[in-house]
């Protein structure tokens, strides 16, 4: 059966880079894999209050990141950090307490970002957060892209050639770290 990736992607809006930087990397995944993009634009604030009763929503959410083999984030960065329609979804996921949805799944972080220096620091702020929820989190290589007009395609596909065999060997290393955890 083919390996399941559940997808988060950290930014809700329609023309997302990140979302387009998500199916240009689904294009380069080896056939045996699958991509699960997951809902995040549906669930509550998170409340402790929960725990007594979970809601419809945040036990799907649960389930879907149980039912997959790996993880993989792909996120802007907000004001130097994680957006919060993502750490929202964490911290549902992550509860209630002796229930984490994400313990052991190996994980990778990728995002796009119009600045020069990219998601960087949000993504050295979200791999704190999944080290914490126990997600093996590949270390390199780090992909941090500047994203250009025309960079990717609506169909996933990418334009600059050293963007692409980037992109292909960040998904090599990937696909390797994700076989090691489920082996
Ligand atoms: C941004 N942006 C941004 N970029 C960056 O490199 N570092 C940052 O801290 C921020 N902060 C930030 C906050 C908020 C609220 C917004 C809306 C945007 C710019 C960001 O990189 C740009 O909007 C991207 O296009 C967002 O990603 P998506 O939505 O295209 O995937």
């Amino acid at each position: 059966s083919k390996t399941k990736v559940a997808v988060f992607v950290g930014s809700l809006r329609k023309d997302s880079i990140n979302k387009k930087l998500a199916r240009a990397v689904e294009k380069l995944m080896p056939a045996d894999f699958e991509f699960d993009y997951v809902r995040i634009d549906n669930l509550p604030l998170y409340n402790q209050d929960f725990d007594a009763d979970y809601p419809a929503e945040a036990k799907r959410l649960k389930q879907q990141i149980e039912a997959a083999d790996a993880v993989l984030f792909v996120t802007p960065e907000y004001n130097r950090s994680v957006p919060g329609v993502l750490k929202n979804a964490i911290d549902i996921a992550s509860r209630p307490w002796g229930t984490n949805s994400f313990a052991g799944k190996p994980g990778a972080v990728i995002g796009a970002s119009i600045g020069p220096i990219s998601t960087a620091i949000a993504q050295q702020h979200l791999r704190g957060s999944l080290a914490f929820v126990d997600v093996p989190t590949l270390a390199q290589p780090e992909v941090f892209i500047h994203f250009k007009e025309g960079m990717f395609d609506d169909d996933g596909s990418i334009g600059p050639d050293d963007t692409r065999k980037f992109l292909q060997g960040f998904v090599d290393k990937y696909v390797g770290w994700v076989a090691k955890h489920r082996a």
